[in-house]
């Protein structure tokens, strides 16, 4: 593929176009080898090679300029040798923009067959044919190569949420060691690797991963775990505490968040990526995220509702659809239903960034920002 990256080669640059005079939020274009992403922006989740449901096409009509891969799931199945074979994850699911892939970490410390975790790494049995697998900085680096996204992470170690002070200071040190594994692991030159700040809720934990990852130079940097537990106000204002220690002109991901209204505050707190599965999750199981808050519409009242999901914000092939048909959908078992709220939500977030983006080029962020609280609560 032609790049519109110039000589000499860089795989990735990020502008910074417009930053906000009142809160941390900016408006930047990250240029990938695939393409160009105008941030801050929302990334659908495509977990098996497959933003669920929804052909790509769909998927860019949306308005998704990248999407997210899972290094752990394509391992096991089919395997990053087949998709490298096939042509790299890019030809093999025909998605032609940005790709990002996650590292596996997170994933891999949520199994039960969870074996064995070391300094290593990490040695656990396939849930899909019981095979032992290992995955290492390494490994997850050597197979996110195979796959060929254009910015792709570091294996870290994300304790869970109730773990001790102790238990989390040792897994932000251990993801340090990782990352710098990683970094010197990297053979590719059209692919960025960002480093993935830890720290569970301690501000000094997470000031230190950011402080010890900056010193490691990467190209863009992500807020990780995070979302796992805590409530809202803490998950938001860790992010904006952890964003503040993170360089001014690299990108800054946060991941696995969050509802429409978490986007807006975070983006607010100075981060410039998101994904989540919400949109998508939600979407098959019947609530649709919209202009007049969260339907759920398998709800009695869609019955006779002849107006479409949302008439301010009409989605791209989905947006004449009744609220009574999609409903008839869900009672019905139809795969339809799922489909168009899935393809509907994922339209909506982008909308949102979109919006978002716009308020910041035009200097109105905050005012948006206050009107959009004021106007959601907490119905997104
Ligand atoms: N997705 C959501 N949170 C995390 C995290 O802490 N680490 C990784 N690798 N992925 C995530």
């Amino acid at each position: 593929l032609p790049s519109p990256l110039r000589e000499p080669y860089v795989s990735l640059t990020f502008e910074l176009l417009a930053e906000d005079t009142q809160t941390e939020a900016r408006l930047g274009r990250l240029t990938l080898p695939h393409g160009v992403v105008e941030t801050p922006v929302f990334m659908p989740v495509g977990t098996q090679a497959s933003v669920k449901g929804l052909l790509p096409e769909q998927v860019e009509a949306a308005g998704a300029s990248i999407i997210l891969g899972n290094t752990y799931h394509l391992a096991l199945r089919p395997g990053e040798d087949r998709v490298a074979q096939l042509g790299g994850l890019h030809r093999f699911m025909n998605w032609e923009r940005p790709i990002l892939t996650d590292s596996g970490g997170y994933q891999v410390f949520s199994l039960e067959d969870l074996r064995q975790l070391d300094d290593d790494g990490v040695r656990f049995r396939s849930h899909i044919d019981g095979r032992w697998l290992e995955l290492t900085p390494e490994t997850a680096v050597a197979i996110q190569e195979k796959l060929g996204a254009d910015i792709i992470m570091c294996f870290d170690e994300c304790p869970p949420s109730q773990a001790p002070k102790e238990q989390v200071l040792a897994a932000v040190e251990r993801t340090t060691r990782w990352a710098r594994r990683c970094r010197d692991a990297l053979t590719s030159e059209d692919q960025s690797l960002f480093g993935i700040v830890q720290g569970g809720i301690d501000e000094e934990l997470r000031q230190q991963s950011a402080e010890q990852l900056v010193e490691l130079d990467f190209p863009g940097y992500a807020i990780g775990g995070l979302s796992v537990g805590e409530p809202s106000e803490v998950m938001l204002e860790v992010a904006a505490k952890t964003a503040r220690h993170l360089p001014r002109t690299k990108p800054r991901y946060l991941m696995g968040v969050g509802r429409p209204l978490e986007l807006l505050e975070a983006v607010a707190g100075g981060v410039d990526m998101f994904d989540c599965v919400m949109p998508t999750r939600n979407g098959r199981n019947a609530t649709a995220f919209t202009t007049q808050g969260r339907l759920k519409l398998r709800n009695a009242c869609y019955a006779e509702d002849e107006r479409p999901l949302d008439p301010e914000w009409p989605a791209p092939y989905v947006g004449h659809f009744s609220r009574a048909y999609i409903r008839h959908l869900f009672m019905a078992g139809e795969m339809l239903g799922p489909i168009i709220v899935s393809l509907h939500n994922i339209a909506f977030y982008c909308r949102w960034m979109r919006e978002i983006r716009e308020r910041l080029r035009d200097g109105r962020f905050n005012e948006y920002r206050a009107s959009a609280l004021a106007r959601f609560g907490d119905s997104l």
